[in-house]
Parts: structure tokens; sequence; C-alpha cells
């Protein structure tokens, strides 16, 4: 088994112009964790997570497995067993979902069939709706399409961006059991939401991120138990 650290984040910062989003952070997620992020609308989690996956420039120092990342390319990134689901998805509305997953699958296409099963395995809804364009699908079914196309790549970490952003309360629960699963098989996941409580319930680990900075941190259950987080993200 691989001992490294999965991801290791250390003095990161993202800027935008004179706009310091993230202001020297530091984390790891262990091989087979769950990760949360959690934080209020404009701290940085975004920011955060598209660095990581080389979607923004950054200063300080990502380890992948153990060995720092040198470029901002995200196809690097997604070669050694990252991906990022991006917020809002970013699926292609006039492409099919298997066309969708075929794009998913351009790192690695000598297992497409191998991987596309898997992926109709875990959603079977998507299998049902192969040749439907994206853009017709639900919410629900959109978010899905995006981790199940993260997943054609076979990543080993998983990056969310805020995947019950926008689902009603019952599709919210069947994407966490989701990611249950998928964190389950071995895929490692880093999860940022604004989402709080089922966040914190499902993440081994977790941190607050205000203002671009990490204020608390610890494991789920010590941050779901915390005063400060109860009256400030889960309003009691
Ligand atoms: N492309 C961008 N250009 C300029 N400022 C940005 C850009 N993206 C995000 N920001 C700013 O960076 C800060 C953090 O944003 P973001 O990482 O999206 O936070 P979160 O995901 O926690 O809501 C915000 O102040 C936001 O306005
Ligand atoms: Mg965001």
């Amino acid at each position: 088994m691989n001992q490294a650290i999965a991801l290791d984040v250390k003095d990161l910062e993202v800027r935008y112009g004179g706009i310091q989003a993230v202001r020297g952070i530091s984390f790891s997620v262990n091989p087979g964790e769950i990760v949360t992020m959690i934080g209020a609308n404009g701290a940085g989690k975004s920011s955060t997570l598209r660095a990581i996956a080389g979607a923004v420039p950054h200063a300080g120092t990502i380890r992948i497995g153990g060995e720092v990342i040198r470029t901002d390319h995200p196809e690097e990134i997604v070669r050694r067993g990252l991906s990022l689901v991006p917020e809002g998805r970013g699926i292609f509305a006039n492409l099919s979902i298997e066309e969708n997953l075929r794009l998913g699958a351009w790192t690695n296409r000598e297992a497409y069939d191998v991987n596309l099963s898997k992926v109709f395995g875990l959603f079977p809804r998507l299998r049902e709706r192969r040749n439907q364009m994206a853009g017709t699908l639900s919410g629900g079914e959109q978010q899905m399409l995006a981790v199940g196309r993260a997943l054609m790549s076979r990543s080993k970490i998983l990056l969310l961006d805020e995947p019950s952003m926008g689902l009603a309360p019952k599709l919210v629960l069947e994407i966490f059991a989701i990611l249950r699963d998928i964190n389950k098989a071995g895929v490692t996941l880093l999860i940022v939401e604004q989402n709080a409580v089922m966040a914190l319930r499902l993440a081994h680990r977790a941190c607050l991120l205000e203002l671009g900075s990490i204020t608390l941190s610890g494991s789920g259950a010590e941050l779901l138990e915390n005063p400060k987080i109860r009256s400030a993200y889960l309003g009691h």
C-alpha cells in the first residue's frame, strides 16, 4: 500500500490581481480519507480546489502522492490521478451523457470500456439515459454525470466543489451516499461545501476556511460540535 500522503498542500496562496483569495493555507489528505473544507461564500474554497487542479496559478507547494507538482497543466495533474468536479458541474449540455463521459476519459482511453461500465454501475440512471443530451438532465443527474466523468480518468483523488449545490434535499442525500460508496471503493475525497452538516457528517477530517485562511480544523464530528460552527453554519 502506498503510505505517502495522498495530497499535501503547504503555504498555498491564490491571487487574482490585487485580491488575495487564499492566504497561505496548509493541509493534507491521507489515502482513503474524506476531508471536507467548509466556509461561507467567498472564503476561497473554489480557488483552493482550482489551484490544486492546475486551473489557476498558485504560490506554495502541492504534493500528490508525495511528488511535488511543478506544473499548472491540468492534464499532467489528471495523469497523476487527481480530478476536479467543478462548481456548477461543467458538463457539456449539447453532448450526450456518453459523449460527456468519453471526454472524461481523455487521459485514459485504453480502459474506456471498463471505466464506462464501472461508472454505469455506480449510476444506473446514466446508463438508461446514455444517449440523452446532458442539458436535458435534472440537476441531480447532471451532478452524477460530473462525478462519473471525473471517475472516467480512473482518479485516485477527487476534488468536489459544492456537490450538493442547487439540489433538492432528497438528491443531496443520494449524492452524499454515492460519495461514501466511491470512497469505500478506494477513492480519496476532498469536498468543499456550504452544506456544512452533510459534509461534516460524511468527512473523516474537516477544516473551516474564513477569508482565505484555515481558522479551525479537526475531525468531522469535532467541527459538528464546535459552538462557532454551530452558530455560524448550522444555525443553532
Ligand atoms: N476569477 C476571479 N477573478 C477575481 N476574483 C476572483 C475570481 N474568482 C474568485 N475571486 C474572488 O476570490 C475570493 C474567493 O472566491 P472563491 O474561491 O470562489 O470562494 P468560495 O468558493 O469559497 O465561494 C472572492 O473574493 C472572489 O470574489
Ligand atoms: Mg465556490
